[in-house]
C-alpha cells in the first residue's frame, strides 16, 4: 500500500468556550476523494482550516508528505503543494481570470531590463490556455471575476490549483448555491484531478454530491470524529445518524 499523502492525529482546536475539534484523527491517500461531512458548526471548515495553516491546533500534528505542518502559514503551506478553495472563495473580485489565476504569483518582466511590472499579457495568454485545456468556458476573461457566475468563479479556483499542481486539493462546500450544469462541471474536474493522483477533500451538505465523488467519507460531530466509512459500504442513512450522533 502506498504511503498515506496526509495524516491528522489527535488534531483539537478551541476557539474560547468552543471546543471546534477534538483529537480528530485520519490519512488521506494520493488520488483518494475524502468527503467531510457533518452539521453546521461540526468542524468541517476548521479541519481544512487547521490543514491549510489559517488555524493553528492546541494539540495534535498534521503531516503532508512526511512533512509536519505545524506553526506553517497558509502561504507556506500552498507551496508545499496543498491549494484550498474556502467557502468564502478566494479570488479577487476585482481582477481579471489572468490575475486571479496567478494571484501571489504573479509574473514579472523587468522594463529596461530592471523596472520590475506585471506581465498581465502572459497571464492572459497563461490562463486562456488552461481554460480551454479544462473545458472551461468564461465568456471574456479580461472582465474581473466579480461578473462571473458562481460556477465559472469556482471553476478558476479548481483551475488555479491545477496549474500550480497542487498535490491535495481542498474544498470547502465547492458546490453550494451553483446550478445543475455548473455542479456537474465541478463534479467532473473533481473526477479528473483523482485521475493525476491528486488527494481532494471535499466538503459538502449534499448528500447526493458527497455519494458522487467520495471515496470515503468521514463524518464531524460538534468536533469530533463520529466515523469513516468507504463510500461503497454506507449509504445516506448512516452517514445521517453520524452527523447526528445518534449513529
Ligand atoms: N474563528 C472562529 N472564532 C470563534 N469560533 C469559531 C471560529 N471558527 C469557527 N468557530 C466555531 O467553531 C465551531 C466549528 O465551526 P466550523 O466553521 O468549523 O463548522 P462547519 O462544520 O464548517 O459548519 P458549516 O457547515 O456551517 O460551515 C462552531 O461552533 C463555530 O462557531
Ligand atoms: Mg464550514
Amino acid at each position: 500500500m502506498t504511503e498515506p499523502i496526509l495524516s491528522a492525529r489527535g488534531v483539537s482546536k478551541r476557539f474560547g468556550g468552543v471546543q471546534a475539534l477534538k483529537d480528530v484523527s485520519f490519512d488521506l491517500y494520493p488520488g483518494e476523494v475524502l468527503a467531510l461531512a457533518g452539521d453546521n458548526g461540526a468542524g468541517k471548515s476548521t479541519l481544512i482550516k487547521a490543514i491549510s495553516g489559517v488555524h493553528h491546533p492546541e494539540e495534535g500534528s498534521i503531516t503532508f508528505d512526511g512533512r509536519d505542518l505545524s506553526g506553517l502559514l497558509p502561504g507556506a503551506v500552498r507551496d508545499l503543494g496543498i491549494e484550498t478553495i474556502y467557502q468564502d472563495l478566494a479570488l479577487a473580485d476585482n481582477l481579471d481570470v489572468g490575475l486571479n489565476l496567478f494571484l501571489g504569483r504573479e509574473i514579472v518582466r523587468h522594463l529596461l531590463g530592471f523596472l520590475p511590472v506585471l506581465d498581465r499579457t502572459k497571464m492572459r495568454t497563461e490562463s486562456a490556455a488552461i481554460l480551454q485545456n479544462l473545458g472551461i468556458r468564461v465568456p471574456d476573461p479580461t472582465l474581473p471575476v466579480g461578473n462571473l457566475s458562481g460556477g465559472q468563479r469556482q471553476a478558476i479556483a479548481i483551475s488555479r490549483a491545477i496549474y500550480w499542481n497542487a498535490r491535495l486539493l481542498i474544498m470547502d462546500e465547492p458546490t453550494a448555491a451553483l446550478g445543475v450544469p455548473e455542479q456537474r462541471l465541478v463534479r467532473d474536474l473533481i473526477i479528473r484531478l483523482r485521475e493525476r493522483q491528486v488527494a481532494i477533500i471535499y466538503i459538502s451538505h449534499n448528500l447526493n454530491d458527497i455519494f458522487a465523488v467520495s471515496d470515503r467519507i468521514l463524518v464531524l460531530e460538534r468536533g469530533r470524529k463520529a466515523g469513516e466509512r468507504k463510500a461503497s459500504e454506507t449509504d445516506d442513512n448512516e452517514v445521517v445518524k453520524l452527523m447526528m450522533g445518534s449513529a
